[in-house]
């Protein structure tokens, strides 16, 4: 069914040209932000954390990109910058064709209302002493903007979208749970009917049976409201079922930028194939075979001084001496898909004159049976079941619904949001 999800039909009508040939809504270009190292009493510049070192993207309308990378790799600095809440350092940022990479504070107010963030943490973003009326309707003070039949009725109709109860307007954001928090968080992002949203790892504080249900929430209003989604995680298996394309993020570059049934039918580039292969093969026939699965080992190298040439070869399984020196630029291999690597995976190599391998790269991963990495890949595995379970309902529902009506004792409940949840329960989730 996943493959299936982003179906054409269910998209409104101003975004039904496949994705390819809809309008760019979102044009980054060599986009950087380097932070400064002060040292001493005249706090000189003695060095930079390159956190975003030069990427190009673009994003199209009603589409969802999402971007992957091990923790510390410059995904969250990304989305700051792209929606403009840090100062890029270089590069350009475009918004619906308009240069917005300078403007400052009240040239962004107007774009404030098109450009909003989800951030992770559901508990820390939520103001705690004020109401989730007052939570969800800042938007709307903070724009001078007064929604048809009053601020209370549209919060309380966004509260309901989220699939939370109208009767939550007055209540504290400690009254609820981590899922349901997450619920207002997106309630609020979605106030002032924004055209692009970007969510830093919009499921990765929640419990991983809440998971799939935010994330499928995040899907249907998306098709709901014809919205465009960047979805931050540092775990394929959350973004694999809900974007389009996929970008791969390595110590502050794209590495990899293709989509999504590319990226997991051939993926090319070795930092790509190495963070799949912590997500369990769906196909059980290749379940019982020794698949080749990738170990990473040890952490990602600084940013402050990323290592020469393809700043992976430090940990990649191919490394040769080329990457040592010479970076590989980001290129497009195979018609929407662009990777930077010499010695592509899925391709022909683009340097064969250089066969012999460093000596790290001989240590740099290991080929494990599947047993091995059964415990790692357990989270992985618990939300793309949860996803896919909840996909399989809908689709079952939609061809149940013509003979007989939706029937919601059938909907699965929201077992951690209904632990510490309040006295009238939010209304179940994976519609
Ligand atoms: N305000 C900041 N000042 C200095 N360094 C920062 C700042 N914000 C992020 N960094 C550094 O930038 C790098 C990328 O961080 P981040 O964007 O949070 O990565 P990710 O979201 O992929 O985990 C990290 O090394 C982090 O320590
Ligand atoms: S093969 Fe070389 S260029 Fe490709 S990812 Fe590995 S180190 Fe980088
Ligand atoms: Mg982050």
């Amino acid at each position: 069914m996943s493959e299936t999800k982003k179906s054409d039909a269910t998209v409104p009508a101003q975004t039904s040209a496949p994705v390819a040939e809809r309008e760019v809504l979102l044009k980054v270009e060599g986009l950087q932000k380097h932070f400064p190292i002060r040292k001493g009493v005249l706090q000189r510049q003695v060095g930079a954390v390159k956190a975003v070192d030069g990427i190009d993207f673009e994003v199209r309308k009603g589409e969802t990109l999402g971007v992957v990378g091990e923790s510390g790799c410059g995904k969250s600095t990304m989305g700051r910058v792209i929606t403009r809440l840090q100062d890029p350092t270089g590069g350009s940022i475009h918004f619906e064709g308009k240069d917005i990479t300078r403007l400052n504070t009240a040239g962004m107010r107007p774009l404030r209302r098109d450009i909003q963030m989800i951030f992770q943490d559901p508990y820390g973003s939520l103001n705690p002493r004020h109401t989730i009326g007052s939570i969800v309707s800042a938007p709307f003070r903070l724009q001078g903007v007064e929604p048809e039949g009053g601020v209370k009725k549209e919060v309380q109709r966004l509260l309901e979208l989220v699939g939370l109860s109208p009767e939550h307007y007055n209540r504290y954001p400690h009254e609820f749970s981590g899922g349901q928090r997450q619920r207002i968080g997106i309630a609020r992002a979605l106030a002032l009917k924004p055209k692009l949203v970007v969510a830093d790892e919009p499921v990765s504080a929640l419990d991983v049976s809440i998971q799939a249900q935010v994330v499928n929430l995040m899907d249907d209003l998306q098709q709901e409201l014809g919205l465009t989604y960047v979805i931050i995680a540092h775990d394929l298996s959350v973004v694999r079922h809900v974007s389009d394309r996929i970008a791969v993020m390595y110590l502050g570059k794209i590495v990899e930028l293709a989509d999504r049934t590319a990226l997991y039918e051939a993926p090319m580039h070795p930092y790509t194939k190495a963070l799949m292969s912590a997500v369990p093969v769906p196909d059980p026939k290749r379940r019982g075979a020794k698949s080749e699965r990738i170990l990473l080992r040890g952490d990602v190298p600084s940013p402050i001084a990323p290592p020469s040439g393809c700043r992976f070869h430090t940990r990649c399984w191919k490394a040769t001496e080329i990457c040592r020196t010479t970076e590989p630029a980001l290129v497009e291999l195979r018609p929407g898909q662009r990777v930077a690597c010499h010695h592509p995976e899925n391709f022909e190599d683009q340097q064969p004159q250089d066969t012999v391998l460093l000596s790290v790269a001989k240590e740099a991963a290991e080929l494990v049976a599947d047993e091995v990495l059964a415990e790692s890949a357990e989270t992985s595995a618990a939300v793309a079941a949860e996803v896919r379970a909840a996909e399989a309902d809908t689709a079952a529902e939609a061809a149940d619904s013509a003979a007989e009506p939706a029937d919601s004792a059938s909907e699965p409940a929201e077992p951690g949001d209904s632990a510490d949840a309040p006295a009238t329960p939010a209304k179940s989730d994976d519609k």
